[in-house]
């Protein structure tokens, strides 16, 4: 039996299997991420970077793009702040 990796995704407590990416875990608990270059078929690449989330780990804070950044246990993700908005904006 897998077991199961806990993480918050918009103060959601979520669950998802090891080596799930942000982005599959997101999708898997209906909490929309957008995306331009993802396609379910291909090997993720993360090059528009439209996908990008702030995550915590510890004490520190940065943007990743969820299609190519792997959950790990504890991690904190938020999808929607101000910071994530402006290089969604950026990135368009
Ligand atoms: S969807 Fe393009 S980098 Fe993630």
């Amino acid at each position: 039996m897998t077991e199961m990796i806990t993480l918050t995704i918009d103060g959601r407590k979520i669950q998802a299997a090891p080596h799930t990416t942000i982005l599959e875990a997101a999708r898997g608990a209906h909490i929309d991420i957008p995306t331009l270059c993802y396609n379910e078929s291909l090997t993720p690449y993360g090059a528009c970077r439209l996908c990008m989330v702030e995550i915590t780990e510890g004490k520190r804070t940065r943007l990743v793009a969820s299609c190519i950044y792997e959950i790990s246990e504890g991690l904190v993700v938020e999808t929607d702040t101000p910071r994530v908005q402006n290089v969604r904006r950026l990135v368009m």
